[in-house]
Parts: C-alpha cells; structure tokens; sequence
C-alpha cells in the first residue's frame, strides 16, 4: 500500500469518527430523548395584579344596562351591603371623608378625581379631563374591572363581575347626594 492510499483511508476513518462525534453532540438537540410534558414551568399570578383577563371568546361583551330600566328595580339595601367591600377603603357618609380611597357621598355626577383632598393617580386626573361626569355608565365599567378600564387607576380592588351587584351599588350611590336623575327607560312609556 503506498503512503499516500494509506493516508487517504486513515483520513477516511477519521472523517467518520469526527462524523459520529459530533452526531452524538449535536443530535440530542433535535431528537430529545425525554420530551417535556409542560413548556417552562408555570407561574401563578394573582388576579388582581395579573391584570385584565384575556376576554374567552364566548364571554358576552360587559355593557351598562339601560338604566331607566333597571334602577327602579335594583335593590338598594342589597347595594348597601356589597358596599362593606368598598368600605375597606371608601367612606360614604355625607362627610366625604377621604380613606384610602376618596369619600362616595355624591360622587354620581361629580368630575372623576376631583373629591377634595384626595391624591388621585394621574391616570383618574386625566379620565376626567376626557370624562367630565360620573355616570352610571361610566362607574358601571369602572367598578366592574377599575384597572382595566382605567389603566393606571390605584383602585387596587379587582372589579364587581356581577352585574346585578353593580346595578344594586350604583342605585345606593343613587340615594347618596347624586347629582344625576334617573333617566327615562330606552324602550318608551
Ligand atoms: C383596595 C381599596 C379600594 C376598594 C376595595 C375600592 N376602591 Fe374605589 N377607589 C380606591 C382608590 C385608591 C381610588 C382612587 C383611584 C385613583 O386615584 O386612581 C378609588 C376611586 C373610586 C372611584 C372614583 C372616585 C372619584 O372621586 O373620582 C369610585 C366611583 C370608586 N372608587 C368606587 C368604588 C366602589 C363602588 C367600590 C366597591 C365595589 C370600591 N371603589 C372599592 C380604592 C378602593
């Protein structure tokens, strides 16, 4: 065997031990041998700082009812109660004292962050330079997701989701100084 053939079958020989080297290098990449049953690991995030849930397809779109309807009807006193949970951070006595939230008396009709005293976040600053009034529409969205529908707002309360809830608060805000009538029902009479 002359040198040179010996060399090219030594070369050969090499080549093919490199190749299988480095098959058994790069080849786990593409063929794991275990496969992960759940990508990264999960973590939990509380729902009151994981913002705004992603709206499931089926979720009926959250609009404010037609209020001449409903507030007749609501339920002041089952209002009245839900409020213990704002109470953990509002008064709504005619005193308007400010808590962690600003006082409720009267607030339907007055100018979003405007109660005297309070230090607003900017974010409700500037909501009531666009939205000059307190509503029920307006407080019916707000209430219902405060972080959502006003990025920015420091109401750190995650929302009222039920409606009925909501209506029954809004019409015992109602009773407390507001400003608003109630307006005539949409479907006539
Ligand atoms: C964890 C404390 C907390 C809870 C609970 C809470 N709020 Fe608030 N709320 C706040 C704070 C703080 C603000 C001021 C928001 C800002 O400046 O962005 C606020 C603002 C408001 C405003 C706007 C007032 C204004 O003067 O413009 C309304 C209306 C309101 N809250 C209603 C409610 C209702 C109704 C509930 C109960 C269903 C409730 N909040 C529960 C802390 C809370």
């Amino acid at each position: 065997m002359s040198e040179l053939k010996t060399n090219k079958i030594m070369g050969a020989v090499l080549s093919a031990a490199l190749f299988t080297v480095g098959l058994g290098v790069v080849g786990p990449r593409f063929f794991p041998d275990h496969i992960p049953t759940k990508a990264g690991f999960a973590v939990d995030i509380p729902a009151d700082i994981a913002g705004p849930a992603k709206p499931a397809a089926a979720a009926p779109a959250d609009t404010p009812p037609d209020w001449g309807t409903v507030l007749p009807k609501a339920d002041i006193a089952a209002g009245q109660a839900t409020t213990a949970i704002c109470q953990a951070c509002h008064n709504f006595s005619a005193a308007g004292t400010n808590m962690i939230g600003p006082g409720l008396y009267g607030v339907l009709g007055r100018q979003p962050g405007t109660h005297p005293g309070f230090a607003y976040s900017q974010a409700m600053i500037d909501f009531g330079k666009k939205q000059p009034v307190w509503d029920y529409d307006h407080i019916y969205m707000f209430i219902g997701g405060p972080q959502a529908y006003i990025p920015g707002t420091k109401m750190t309360y995650t929302g009222l989701k039920d409606p009925q809830a909501r209506i029954n608060v809004i019409a015992y805000l109602h009773t407390l100084g507001s400003k608003l009538p109630v307006p005539a029902p949409k479907g006539g009479s």
